[in-house]
């Protein structure tokens, strides 16, 4: 079985890499959609069309299920893909609700971070509607992070630049949980983990999209399987260099993880 996950850059390797600890006899195909990567910035109809040519492009290879693994991608496409493909369609959308959950008590509030996109869609203002009784969730575009992440720019003293000037009007701590609504800032996590203050929580939407892949595919893990399969990397542009990278952001992330 091939499992086909999708992103517009390097994001969806924060999910990739949940699912190869996971599923780590499945065989996995990595596209990425260089040709139009940032999504976060675009337009709903734009992404729209980003996608469906992406996912022609990925069907063309025998592909069991296809992983969104881009918040920005589901929430414009998701429902179109559903209708266009018979196989699996696993999508993502930001933590919102296990993040409200997990503040009940205590009264705090919880901040999403996502792209500009992701966040003026109908999709997530009512996933917020529908979950946030006590009116406790902010939400923070990052469409810059984007931009590093593609880079690989992880230079510390300019993320500690840029975060301390994204966070200076948020009083952190009222604040419980951090949701990282886009794929591509999970990079991120380790360097946000020393800037916030110990008490907020990080999460993301990484492992409980991959245990419904798990689910919907009827899957079970092997737990402590030395086996591997195959990860294959593509992307729209076909650029060798842009597959290089692609290798280096698993390197990194599985580093940072492990
Ligand atoms: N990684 C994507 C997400 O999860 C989008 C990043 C972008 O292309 O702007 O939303």
């Amino acid at each position: 079985m091939t499992i086909a996950f999708f992103d517009s850059g390097i994001g969806g390797i924060t999910v990739l890499s949940e699912a190869v600890e996971q599923l780590p006899h499945e065989n996995f195909l990595y596209f990425a959609d260089t040709l139009h990567v940032p999504y976060g910035t675009k337009s709903k109809d734009q992404v729209m069309e980003y996608v469906l040519e992406a996912a022609a492009r990925i069907t063309r290879e025998e592909v069991q299920a296809l992983v969104i693994a881009c918040n920005t991608a589901t929430s414009i496409a998701a429902a179109e893909l559903r209708k266009a493909y018979s196989i699996p369609i696993i999508g993502m959308e930001p933590a919102v609700k296990p993040a409200v959950e997990m503040n009940r008590h205590s009264g705090k509030r919880v901040l999403v971070f996502a792209t500009p996109l992701t966040l003026s869609q109908s999709k997530y203002n009512e996933l917020v509607a529908r979950v946030d009784d006590h009116g406790s969730v902010d939400s923070l575009p990052l469409p810059e992070l984007v931009g590093y992440c593609e880079n690989l720019n992880f230079d510390r003293a300019q993320m500690v630049d840029y975060f301390g000037a994204k966070l200076a009007p948020f009083d952190l701590n009222a604040y419980g949980t951090v949701v990282l609504g886009c794929t591509h800032y999970p990079f991120y996590k380790k360097i946000l983990r020393e800037l916030l203050p110990g008490h907020i929580q990080i999460i993301d939407g990484s492992r409980g999209t991959v245990s419904r892949l798990r689910s919907v595919l009827g899957v079970t893990k092997v737990p402590g399987s030395k086996a591997r399969g195959r990860i294959q990397f593509m992307c729209s542009s076909d650029d060798p260099a842009y597959m290089v990278k692609m290798e280096k952001a698993f390197d990194i992330f599985s580093r940072l993880e492990s």
